[in-house]
């Protein structure tokens, strides 16, 4: 039994990590194999945040970034692309208020420009409305590229008149969409690659990395589970040394 999966008690876990980001591909996968349209899969992949962001409050996890919609998706046929803006549309309508009576603060990470001016109000909408949770912190990437991020953040550095001198990793950080938030501890991608593809750069400079062939849909609490026994394992250096004894 020593090889078990003993996802009932979070306990076993000595550390768990502050900021998961999570890379939720394999949608298209799962609708095909279905036989059904890549969007069954994508709301397959709404109905699975919902399973992964209560697990993770069980483990204690305070953070959640999810990758919902690049800048690079954009590309995709129009109809997936409305499709996705819908979904998001459609969650927030359905959810939020059970999201928040459940001390869920949402956040967005990515450009509001491009959105549809409908959606850009639900979303700020959402913010507003969940902005003093502290249960977990759901951060939603966007219509997000991060080198846009990047990019953003140093056209407002720039504006803001910053000294070169003065400019730290610490002060850069505020300028990204993340703004507050602690780096990522652990980046997730779930459909096999292996791959960052634009996802939080800066922030995931020193997080873990783990990925599974698993498609986004299926990946339930005993996968996330693996995935944190796999941190667990890890040793976190931050390019230093360990020392010795
Ligand atoms: C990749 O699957 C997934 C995405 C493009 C984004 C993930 C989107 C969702 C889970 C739904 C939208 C979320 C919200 C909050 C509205 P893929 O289509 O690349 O899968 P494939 O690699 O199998 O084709």
């Amino acid at each position: 039994m020593t090889n078990e999966i003993n996802h009932a008690n979070p306990a076993a876990l000595h550390s768990v990590p502050y900021h998961v980001g999570i890379i939720m591909d394999g949608n298209g996968r799962w609708a095909q194999a279905r036989g059904r349209p890549r969007l069954a899969g994508h709301q397959a992949g709404v109905d699975n945040i919902r399973r992964i962001l209560e697990a993770s409050v069980r483990y204690g996890i305070k953070v959640l970034t999810i990758y919902a919609f690049s800048t690079e998706n954009w590309q995709r046929p129009m109809d997936e692309v409305m499709g996705l803006m819908q979904l998001l549309s459609l969650t927030i309508k359905r959810q939020l208020n059970e999201l928040h009576k459940n001390g869920v603060q949402i956040r967005h990470s990515g450009r509001m420009a491009g959105i549809n001016p409908d959606l850009q109000a639900q979303i700020r909408h959402a913010l507003e409305v969940t902005q003093h949770n502290d249960r977990i912190i759901l951060n939603v990437a966007f219509n997000y590229g991060g080198r846009a991020e990047i990019l953003d953040a140093v056209r407002q550095v720039i504006a803001d008149g910053i000294p070169p001198d003065s400019l730290t990793e610490e002060l850069f950080s505020r300028y990204l969409y993340t703004c507050d938030l602690p780096d990522a501890d652990l980046i997730i991608r779930t459909g096999g690659e292996w791959r960052l593809s634009n996802f939080l750069i800066w922030q995931a400079a020193y997080a873990e990395y783990y990925t599974t062939p698993t498609y986004w849909p299926d990946f339930d609490e005993e996968e996330l589970y693996k995935a944190l026994l796999e941190y667990n394992a890890r040793e976190r250096r931050f390019g230093r040394v360990l020392q010795q004894t």
